[in-house]
């Protein structure tokens, strides 16, 4: 088994091996002396692995109830965490027992954002089940719930006291899904680590995924130790995602799931940031390669006006600047500050500003 240690407000570890489900009581216990558990997962992962962790913490002395939510990223909601609270209130969730997500990123987020408000904070252990989620969202504490004006708009910093990624789930994962989480794989070999990226862009991604994935959750926890609330270094890893999310939400969340989003998010704004000379030449090509080689979209029938009204609403939007994240070369990023009378000039390949 593989570990890697997070420290962060909270120290934890991230454990990484095939078949860990099957002794995930066992090692939750390692961290918590709590004696109710509550499983929150969805209706595609419940009757995949859901009684294998039940079983496991019954084993392990843990009292268990379970609580089911719809798949999909709807149940991302308000609704839904209220009867969440309501269910471990019935349940007689005390602060001295845990919360466990057990599947993809939108039931760690939720579980999470749960579990960093409910009696003002209990503990809670991610189980991630999906790539994306492996490598990303179960790492580094944002936890939220989305609302009409956003995703993720309100939310938490809140770690998890334990990561258990059990690599075998994703044998599970259709080919979109995988996709979706390898967008991510191949942001982090973008922003930090050209040999990653190269790994992705020219070798068999199943012979090498444990690798792959140790070494994303690594670059995470680098980046998370370094800046965990989001002010500076944290925020390369959003390369990609400003007009991710705006595609994103062009499309009504129906066309492009978040990795796709990203992929062409990275492939567009490359290719505008070397064509000003922000990025070396190449860049782009390279990237769209990689992106083709994993079934990825590189580009979306969207007209500059149309990112621009996406990018308007980026939550990462302060006063009159947006920051994007720009790449100089394969595996090194940089912030690029822009205001916003000057971003649609920008996309529409009328002028760059210097960077701020
Ligand atoms: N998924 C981006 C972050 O954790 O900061």
């Amino acid at each position: 088994m593989q570990k890697i240690h997070v420290n962060a407000s909270r120290q934890y570890d991230i454990l990484l091996d095939q078949h860990l489900l099957e002794q995930s009581g066992e090692l939750i216990r390692r961290v918590t002396k709590a004696a109710a558990a509550v499983i929150v997962t969805d209706d595609h992962v419940d009757p995949l692995y859901r009684e294998t962790v039940e079983v496991s913490m019954r084993r392990a002395g843990f009292t268990v109830s379970v609580f089911v939510i719809p798949h999909g990223e709807t149940s991302k909601s308000h609704d839904i965490l209220l009867k969440l609270y309501e269910f471990l209130a019935e349940h007689a969730i005390t602060r001295k027992d845990i919360l466990v997500a057990l599947g993809g990123g939108v039931v760690g987020d939720l579980t999470g954002y749960c579990a960093a408000t409910y009696l003002r904070g209990i503990e809670f252990i991610q189980i991630p089940t999906t790539l994306l989620a492996q490598i990303d969202s179960s790492v580094g504490g944002k936890t939220a719930v989305n609302i009409a004006a956003g995703k993720n708009l309100i939310g938490s910093f809140w770690q998890p006291s334990l990561v258990i990624c059990s690599l075998d789930t994703l044998d599970t994962l259709s080919d979109e899904i995988f996709a979706d989480g390898l967008a991510e794989a191949i942001k982090y070999g973008c922003i930090w680590d050209q040999d990653l990226f190269r790994l992705i862009a020219e070798e068999d991604i199943k012979t090498h995924l444990a690798k792959i994935i140790y070494t994303c959750i690594d670059i995470k926890r680098q980046v998370v130790e370094a800046d965990e609330f989001d002010h500076g270094t944290r925020m390369l890893l959003n390369f990609g995602h400003t007009l991710g999310h705006a595609i994103e939400r062009h499309f009504h969340y129906e066309t492009y799931t978040h990795g796709c989003g990203v992929a062409i998010g990275m492939a567009t704004l490359t290719a505008l940031s070397e064509e000003y000379g922000l990025t070396a030449s190449g860049t782009t090509e390279a990237l769209r390669s990689c992106l083709r080689k994993h079934h990825l979209p590189v580009e979306t029938p969207m007209t500059p006006q149309e990112y621009y009204d996406g990018c308007v609403h980026d939550k990462k939007r302060a006063e009159n600047r947006i920051s994007l994240v720009l790449l100089k070369e394969i595996g090194k990023a940089y912030p690029y500050q822009i205001s916003v009378d000057d971003l649609l000039g920008f996309l529409k390949k009328e002028g760059a500003p210097h960077a701020g």
